[in-house]
């Protein structure tokens, strides 16, 4: 979700304001992807690198999280027919105990909603998500639960944040940046990407349409010819 920071400045509002009105933007996007049936999307909300960003900048984003897992948790019935599945990518010890146990609740309160599966990456970064899935590989090899020559993709996949999801189709990236930045590395192995110059608050439906287009049009080989 880039570009908050420079929508702010190009207003003379400050970087909070920026991440204020991109989480508005993530709620419209959230909400179109399930009504046109997108089974499966991840928004990255905090990566394990933002930590070096100012303490002010940094409450300002958890704010808006914890507000918005509240949102949810507090219209969960009058939301149901949405069908929103929440759950979130990354590692969770450094994140606020409160917040962590909100992110708990919602987990398990929208677990039962089918339509569409939304991931939310907060202080994730793909490296250590793959460090992650390999120590707990390296533990079961040590207690004798797997031998290493027998090790498959997919018991590495299943140890992944993303678990038993599909891996990455499309990545849309906007604001103009071209960069992978830490996100879904191992999950990216064969997605199309899409960029755009639109900063994320301004991002619109028809922008997502537009990046749907593209990856419709695009000639997906997988390797193959
Ligand atoms: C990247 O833009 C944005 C972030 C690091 C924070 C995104 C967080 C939110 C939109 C709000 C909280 C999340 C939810 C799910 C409600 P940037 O700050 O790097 O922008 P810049 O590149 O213009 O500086």
């Amino acid at each position: 979700m880039d570009g908050n920071g420079r929508w702010a400045k190009q207003r003379g509002l400050p970087r909070s304001e920026g991440h204020k009105e991109g989480a508005k933007t993530f709620r419209r996007i959230g909400e179109y992807a399930g009504n046109i049936g997108i089974r499966h999307i991840t928004f990255y909300a905090f990566s394990t690198e933002n930590w070096s960003r100012p303490e002010a900048e940094i409450k300002a984003i958890m704010r808006l999280f914890g507000s918005y897992l509240q949102e949810a948790l507090d219209r969960l019935e009058e939301d149901k027919e949405k069908g929103i599945r929440l759950r979130f990518l990354g590692d969770r010890t450094r994140i606020d105990k409160k917040l962590r146990d909100l992110m708990d609740t919602v987990e398990d309160a929208t677990k039962d909603m089918a339509k569409v599966n939304l991931n939310i990456a907060v202080n994730y970064g793909g490296q250590q998500e793959i460090l992650h899935a390999v120590q707990t590989i390296a533990a079961d090899a040590q207690k004798g639960l797997l031998s290493p020559e027998n090790l498959t993709l997919a018991d590495v996949e299943k140890r992944l944040y993303t678990g038993d999801q599909p891996p990455v189709d499309l990545l849309i990236r906007p604001s103009g940046e071209q960069r992978l930045s830490n996100f879904l590395l191992w999950q990216c192995a064969y997605a199309e990407f899409w960029y755009s110059d639109v900063l994320w608050p301004d991002f619109t439906e028809r922008d997502f349409d537009e990046a749907l287009l593209a990856f419709r049009n695009r000639n997906r080989r997988f390797g193959g010819i």
